[in-house]
């Protein structure tokens, strides 16, 4: 007989161990599987945490030689890069601890094991077999390559093995300059590697702002990234001594290794889909509707695995809707209001509509720009790079969109999504008292840029 449930989620990662936690909250009794005995997904483990701490650590080791213009001499700096990444693996350690925590507060049961789906909907695990009357799939994604680079997790790698590099390579060659390419060239550039970063497209960072993306390639390049654009990577072959990347009309590339970041495909296959007759789209998508619903009753797929955003936020946001939809009837997630962040220094921040995309709808709209030079606390703070683009329309001067770029513009684009969610004007936010000397100043004259009533310019 098989143990029952009345939640089965596939996948304990921010999108299956958020919907679990809801769930459990309104009264379900939740099961997750996931094959790893760490809880929390690629973002926990192999993802977005580790690459963070990495991305912490190796600012402040960077910084910590040059800070004589706030008047700190410091000699000697050193790199102890088995520390650092003792420090990224205990960050990673206690937070899937944290889950495992919360999943005994919410009695949540977990079985570890790779889950499939039966013919009869129900879930094999193991040698348990799990029935419920409501089935999750969120499963996320892994890396995808490209024909002629095979992954070899020696020196062809995905962002997994680059957040583990047990020594600093010497020329670290980057394929695709993306969020993965510049997050994690940043980090070994900032260790001692020489990064070149191979991009097909004549930009980088394709889908954010193009304002942004130009500024965000002029600092990464003065910092020391090499970029190749309008660059198509064709094949990478190892050798006794490195890797050697062929480029489509160019020069082929050597390097001591190779970090492929060309995209995150949905881990869709050998979850016994077909048994219940699931087709995938083209990209190997579950497709779902507007209440994540699959074409089978009672099957439910967010995240990675759906036609979204691939980032882990947007993947809570689903599971929440989700059960909340499976146990009330009620859920939402505002597509339109889903911030992005590049943790590059500075950052890059952005919500709503890119300047790109208002001219290709002919919508009419006001910019208002401000730049952090004339920010008070960033001069203060002497992070003075970048600036704040406000984006409103011209007749109702709603919010339409707000690109950062500049230091922790990932923390300041959290108000300007709370904006967007409450329909704001640009007004509404030139309106708003701010503290004096804050960041988030730098958005305030921005939307008061709108309306050409900037202050401090
Ligand atoms: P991406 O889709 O952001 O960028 C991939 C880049 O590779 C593109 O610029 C593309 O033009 C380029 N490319 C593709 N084929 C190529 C070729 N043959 N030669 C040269 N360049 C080529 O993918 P990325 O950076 O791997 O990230 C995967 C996913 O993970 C993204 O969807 C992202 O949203 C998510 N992510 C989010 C982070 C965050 O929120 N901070 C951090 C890391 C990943």
């Amino acid at each position: 007989m098989p143990q029952t449930h009345d939640l089965i989620i596939i996948g304990a990662g921010p999108g299956g161990y958020v919907a679990a936690i809801r769930a459990a909250q309104l009264g379900l009794d939740v099961a997750v599987i996931d094959e790893n005995k760490m809880l929390g997904g690629t973002c926990l483990r192999v993802g977005c945490i580790p690459s963070k701490a990495l991305l912490e650590a190796s600012e402040r080791y960077e910084e910590a030689g040059h800070l004589e213009h706030l008047g700190v001499k410091v000699k000697g700096v050193e790199l102890d890069l088995s520390a650092m990444l003792k420090f990224k693996d205990q960050t990673v350690s206690t937070l899937t601890k944290g889950i495992a925590g919360l999943f005994k507060k919410n009695k949540i049961t977990h079985y570890q094991g790779h889950g499939t789906l039966t013919a009869d909907r129900t879930v094999k695990v193991g040698s348990d077999e799990l029935a419920g009357e409501h089935i999750l799939i969120a499963t996320g994604s892994k890396p995808a390559t490209l024909p002629g680079v095979n992954l070899d997790d020696d020196r062809i790698d995905s962002s997994t093995e680059a957040i583990d590099y047990h020594d600093v390579p010497k020329h670290l060659a980057v394929i695709g300059a993306g969020y993965i390419g510049l997050e994690l060239g940043t980090v070994w550039r900032r260790l001692g590697a020489k990064v070149t970063v191979i991009e097909y497209l004549n930009r980088v960072l394709p889908g954010m702002d193009f304002e942004m993306a130009k500024e965000a390639h002029k600092l990464l390049k003065k910092q020391g990234i090499d970029f190749r654009l309008k660059s198509r990577v064709t094949g990478a072959k190892p050798t006794d001594k490195g890797v050697v990347i062929e480029v489509k009309d160019g020069e082929p590339i050597e390097a001591d290794r190779v970090l492929v970041a060309v995209g995150r495909a949905p881990n869709t296959t050998k979850l016994g889909l077909d048994r219940l007759s699931i087709k995938l789209d083209d990209r190997g998508r579950i497709p779902v509707n507007g209440d994540y619903k699959t074409s089978v009753e009672g099957v439910y797929a967010i995240g990675d695995v759906i036609d979204s955003p691939m980032l882990a936020h947007v993947a809570e946001e689903e599971g929440i809707a989700c059960v909340e939809k499976i146990v009330t009837g009620y859920g939402h997630v505002n597509y339109g209001a889903i911030p992005a962040v590049v943790y590059t220094h500075p950052e890059i921040a952005s919500v709503g509509k890119t300047e790109d995309e208002l001219k290709d709808e002919a919508h009419d709209y006001r910019v208002g720009k401000f730049p952090f030079i004339a920010n008070g606390r960033a001069k203060a703070i002497a992070y003075t790079e970048g600036f704040v683009k406000v984006l409103a329309d011209t007749h109702s001067d709603e919010v339409l969109g707000v690109h950062i770029i500049g230091p922790h513009a990932g923390d300041l684009i959290a108000e300007c999504a709370a904006a967007m969610e409450f329909g704001a004007s640009a007004e509404d936010i030139a309106r708003t008292c701010h503290a004096h000397p804050t960041l988030a100043e730098a958005v305030k004259e921005a939307a008061l840029a709108v309306d050409g009533r900037v202050i401090h310019m």
